[in-house]
């Protein structure tokens, strides 16, 4: 697998705290059936302030220590960019980084709070050239009340990067109820482990993959951490990538998602199974668990 976003490298923004630590997330990595590892540190005015060189040297010394300590992993050096006016200058300067100085450039919103100009940000990247990446929509807050604008952005050409931890709920019912309607719905591209550490956001890409084909079975969920990741590091144009395919909706399915949709993702979902014929009975069997 290829994992196109990380905060491996130690010491540069909330990620990786140290060498040890990187070195303990590349094992992990491996061990998951990761061989090539973007790294990619926050660069975000005010908080990060890494550079596009400092970067690059980070990422050259952690290789250097993985070559060291025998972990076959290969890195390469990418920036998860938070959203910002300059971006274009950005990177056609080398401040900013794309990932492995292809056209796909990792874009991360405000969390809590949505842009003015959302879509015009996205656009003035496509119009210089780039393919944006939206990282991790499924974990905005206010993705539920601008869920219009998402799909704006895919519509034109804007690829969506889920993380594996939101698919199996390590972020809270949300962002699990929006990953999973984002690659029912095809509006998925690639799957990455945003990994942050040793603990609970560690390297699970292997596992994302496990639950991402259980929805859209494992030739999408290949092409979610394998396929299109590789034709993006080959700077591949966009028109090239095979678009994300749909969920086939079960019964069950439709079923766990009608019951978890009551408020579009609202938070107030219960959780239920899926993918399986036992959904229905599942869910309902929590919900006596719970009133019991
Ligand atoms: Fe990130």
């Amino acid at each position: 697998m290829i994992d196109l976003h990380s905060h491996f490298l130690p010491g540069v923004d909330d990620g990786a705290p140290d060498l040890a630590t990187a070195l303990e997330m590349a094992r992990m990595a491996v061990a998951d059936g990761v061989t090539i590892q973007a790294c990619t540190p926050h660069i975000l005015p005010g908080l990060y302030h890494n550079t596009g060189p400092e970067i690059r040297l980070a990422t050259r010394t952690l290789q250097r220590h993985l070559d060291d300590a025998d972990i076959p992993l290969t890195l390469v050096a990418g920036a998860d960019v938070h959203i910002a006016p300059d971006l274009v200058e950005g990177l056609r300067s080398g401040r900013v980084l794309s990932i492995a100085d292809t056209r796909y450039v990792l874009v991360e919103p405000p969390h809590h709070v949505a842009p003015l100009r959302l879509v015009d940000s996205f656009f003035s990247l496509l119009l210089a050239g780039y393919v944006p990446i939206l990282t991790h929509p499924e974990r905005l807050s206010w993705i539920a009340s601008h869920y219009a604008s998402i799909e704006k952005l895919f519509q034109s050409g804007v690829l969506m990067q889920l993380t594996a931890g939101a698919l199996l709920g390590g972020f809270g019912r949300a962002p699990r109820y929006w990953a999973e309607r984002m690659l029912d719905e095809g509006r998925a591209h690639i799957l990455a482990s945003d990994a942050h550490g040793v603990g609970r956001r560690r390297p699970n890409l292997g596992a994302g993959f496990e639950a991402a084909a259980q929805r859209v079975g494992e030739e999408e969920a290949s092409a979610l951490v394998l396929g299109r990741p590789r034709m993006i590091l080959a700077n591949e144009p966009p028109s090239r990538l095979p678009a994300p395919s749909r969920a086939t909706v079960t019964a069950a399915n439709a079923n766990a998602r009608s019951m978890r949709n009551n408020g579009g993702g609202n938070g107030h979902q219960v959780e239920t199974d899926h993918g399986d014929g036992d959904g229905w009975r599942d869910f309902l069997g929590r919900m006596r668990a719970i009133f019991r």
